[in-house]
């Protein structure tokens, strides 16, 4: 079967959640040596989420999962598939995908975790895409959660500014063709950009020990300028690859909806499609990097925003550890 001759899937619902506490700039002025001015300049953000201790990653994704189905018009029983892309699992096994899946009593459902950082929401949705497509699945829920806090060394200036915890989650199901839903989608990994950013303990490699603790082992590590200069390139190419070979042209696209891990990454995608700043959804600065969870949670926002109109064009992109990176084109499907 040809792509073109593959069933039509769109997006149908989509929902976000968040915790209530917030830490602002000024919050961070008292807990490291930045201020408010460099975090605004540099990134973008002014404040971030942050979820109460001990508060896991199923229950803001259970969350937005059940915002998400309010928004389609559907109940849990209509899911048979959950696709959990997160870098802060509840646990490393069972998969969130099982805890949210029992949260909300879906039955007769399956499911898994997908790890691919800031770009995991993105890479769920194409393999959930593809489940449906090929009539494996019906309908699914793609949950990107994220606790970032858990994994954040606090006293580290150049990594805890940027990331906030929260979760967005949208329905995929088959629409009629006319509406096209989601066009194409186009991913990518190089391995070798892991030295770059990652965690690095917790996992086979180096299980968790007491000098893994001692050497800060289950934080984040990122060289941001290294990240910076592939992410600034990745991000834009990808976005525009995903218009060019569907045989758009970049102003027929209506809005770019990015991955949100700095403004100025932003920026360079928008300036490569010529977008202007009412075409570019940003919440980065009310949010921070939520990683996996970036995407589908602007989504509702612009949703919330009236900046989604049925037919619209629609780019989501992303850039994340692993490297890992991408593009969906689509059709916003709904009223
Ligand atoms: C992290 C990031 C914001 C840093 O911004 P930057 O402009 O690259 O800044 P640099 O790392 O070059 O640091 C510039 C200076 O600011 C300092 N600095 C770093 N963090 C700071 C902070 N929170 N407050 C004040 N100064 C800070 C650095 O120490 C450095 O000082 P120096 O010049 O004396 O060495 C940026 O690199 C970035 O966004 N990287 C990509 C992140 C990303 O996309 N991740 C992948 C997806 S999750």
């Amino acid at each position: 079967m040809t792509e073109q001759s593959l069933p039509a899937v769109g997006i149908t619902g989509v929902g976000m959640a968040f915790p209530e506490r917030r830490l602002t700039n000024a919050d961070l002025e008292r807990m490291v040596d930045t201020n408010d001015q460099w975090i605004r300049e540099r990134t973008g953000i002014r404040e971030r989420r942050i979820a109460e201790k001990g508060v896991p990653a199923s229950h803001f994704g259970a969350l937005a999962a059940q915002a998400a189905l309010a928004d389609a018009g559907l109940e849990p029983s209509d899911i048979d598939l959950l696709v959990v892309p997160t870098v802060t699992p509840d646990m490393l096994f069972p998969s969130t995908a099982c805890v949210i899946q029992d949260k909300l009593g879906i039955q007769g459902a399956w499911g898994f975790d997908v790890s691919a950082a800031c770009s995991g929401f993105l890479f769920a949705l194409q393999a959930a895409r593809a489940q449906i497509q090929t009539g494996q699945s019906r309908r699914a829920l793609v949950i990107g959660t994220e606790i970032m806090s858990s994994i954040v060394d606090y006293t580290d200036r150049n990594t805890c500014i940027l990331f906030g915890d929260g979760a967005g989650a949208v329905v995929l199901e088959r629409v009629d063709p006319a509406l096209d839903g989601i066009i194409d989608s186009i991913n990518y990994i190089d391995g070798s950009g892991g030295k770059h950013l990652h965690m690095k303990a917790g996992g086979s490699l180096h299980p968790a020990s007491e000098e893994t603790v001692r050497n800060k082992m289950h934080t984040i590590y990122q060289e941001g300028r290294e990240v910076f200069k592939f992410a600034v390139r990745g991000m834009a190419e990808v976005a525009a690859e995903v218009v060019e070979r569907n045989g758009f042209a970049p102003s027929d696209v209506k809005l770019l909806v990015p991955h949100q891990a700095n403004l100025r990454i932003i920026e360079a995608a928008q300036r490569r499609l010529g977008l202007s700043d009412e075409q570019v959804v940003v919440t980065i600065d009310r949010f921070g990097n939520t990683t996996s969870a970036s995407i589908p949670s602007a989504l509702r926002v612009a949703r919330d925003e009236g900046r989604l109109h049925k037919g619209d064009l629609v780019v989501l992109a992303s850039f994340g550890a692993g490297f890992t990176w991408g593009a969906t084109l689509l059709r916003w499907v709904r009223d």
